[in-house]
């Protein structure tokens, strides 16, 4: 029996491009390498390792990590011209497999303001730099930036003669986060259908969160059939960031039933990747973050715990450990109920009549309302004194919000 084609979206990292863009994010060429490790650790099948011509620094940490970085492969960002192709080229030299991405913008607005060039100059422009490039490098990847906001036909255009000249890889980015699902998986349609030789390069997607929208517009154009996304660790990126790779690769594990696609993410590792990203720039990512946030996988409310302690699939979709979490936090708060409460003097071997349980119970009660979260030693202690367990419990147990359940 042959084995079941598995339908696989790429995916292409960009923390340490378009997410250094994020004010805030700069590392060194060390925390770059540091990073690259962690990025290759996690499986991703691209890693953007950055923009050799926007300065030395940036030049020789794409070169330190193509000499150091086994697996993935490794692209660098160049515009569409000689002289950033060939440096992009010497600093990716050592990598085992290299790509260009090169990038040129498409739309009237950039056109009109930016470039102050007309179509016929664009796609000229685009015929000669893909021509270099792809002589130079295993894999060419174009990218049509502001292709969101670029007429359609044009855009079908553009991306005919991208593929005629040598581009693999086509991406499609929403530049600043202008669109909406539903029409972001309509560009990617009409690319499909529209552009003859699309069957010669694999669609990718590259989204801005300016809306909140980066995650849902890549689901979309998956859906629409792109096979790669262009994500970053923590959704940094230019302005309000980059879709979140964390959120997009449980999105599409958790909802398999779904979009019937896989990644080669080994999801445990995400929240370690995470938090190397915050040591590294010291950006912190906020506690209901999706997926990686220190709440994820907390519940508070008394009817959620005592949903928790009869089956986690009541409040939780994912499972922690697919994320690289210990486990599901119970927080002991002045939301939670009797179930917890009990649960957690169980916990700590207390054992109690019923009036001592409720003496105990209205304790704690009170000490929420008078601490936002009451620490684990202060409740054991006010507890203990209620309750007089066995001397050993209050050396040996951790705290109740840490156990896995
Ligand atoms: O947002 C964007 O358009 C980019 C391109 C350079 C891919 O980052
Ligand atoms: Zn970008």
């Amino acid at each position: 029996m042959s084995a079941p084609v598995v339908d696989r979206v790429i995916i292409f990292d960009t923390t340490l491009r378009d997410g250094e863009q994020s004010p805030g994010a700069s590392m060194n060429i060390d925390e770059k390498l540091q990073m690259a490790e962690v990025l290759a650790l996690l499986k991703v099948d691209v890693i953007e390792c950055g923009f050799p011509a926007s300065s030395d620094g940036d030049f020789a940490a794409v070169k330190a990590i193509s000499e150091a970085i086994d697996g993935p492969t490794l692209a660098a960002l160049s515009r569409c011209r000689r002289d950033d192709i060939v440096r992009t080229h010497t600093a990716l030299r050592a990598a085992k497999r290299c790509r260009a991405h090169i990038f040129l913008a498409t739309s009237e607005i950039h056109r009109t303001y930016k470039l102050k060039m007309d179509k016929g100059q664009v796609i000229a422009c685009v015929r000669e730099g893909l021509a270099l490039a792809r002589n130079l490098f295993d894999e060419v990847e174009f990218s049509a930036e502001d292709a969101a906001r670029t007429e359609p036909d044009f855009l079908a255009e553009v991306v005919y003669e991208a593929i005629e000249a040598g581009a693999t890889i086509i991406n499609i980015p929403d530049t600043v986060g202008y669109a909406v699902p539903q029409q972001f998986g309509a560009i990617i349609r009409n690319l499909k259908t529209k552009v003859s030789n699309i069957d010669k390069a694999e669609l990718s997607v590259h989204c801005h969160n300016d809306l909140g929208l980066a995650v849902a517009n890549s689901l979309a154009a998956i859906e629409a059939g792109a096979r790669q996304v262009e994500c970053t660790i923590n959704g940094i990126g230019e302005r309000a960031g980059n879709c979140s790779l964390e959120e997009l690769v449980m999105a599409l594990k958790t909802r398999h039933d779904f979009y019937g696609v896989e990644t080669g993410i080994d999801t445990p590792q995400l929240v370690y990747a995470s938090s190397m990203l915050t040591r590294i720039t010291g950006l912190t990512v906020p506690r209901n973050k999706a997926v990686v946030g220190a709440n994820a996988f907390a519940h508070e409310a008394g009817i959620h715990q005592h949903g928790m302690l009869m089956h986690p699939s009541t409040y939780e979709i994912m499972r922690p450990e697919d994320v690289g979490r210990a486990g599901t936090s119970m927080i002991l708060g002045k939301h939670s109920g009797r179930h917890a409460f009990s649960y957690w003097l169980e916990v700590n071997d207390f054992n109690c009549t019923e009036s001592q349980f409720e003496e105990a119970f209205h304790a704690f009660k009170r000490l929420c309302d008078q601490k936002k979260e009451p620490a684990e030693d202060e409740l054991l202690a006010i507890i203990s004194d209620i309750l007089h367990p066995a001397p050993h419990v209050l050396m040996t147990n951790g705290p109740f919000a840490r156990r896995g359940m």
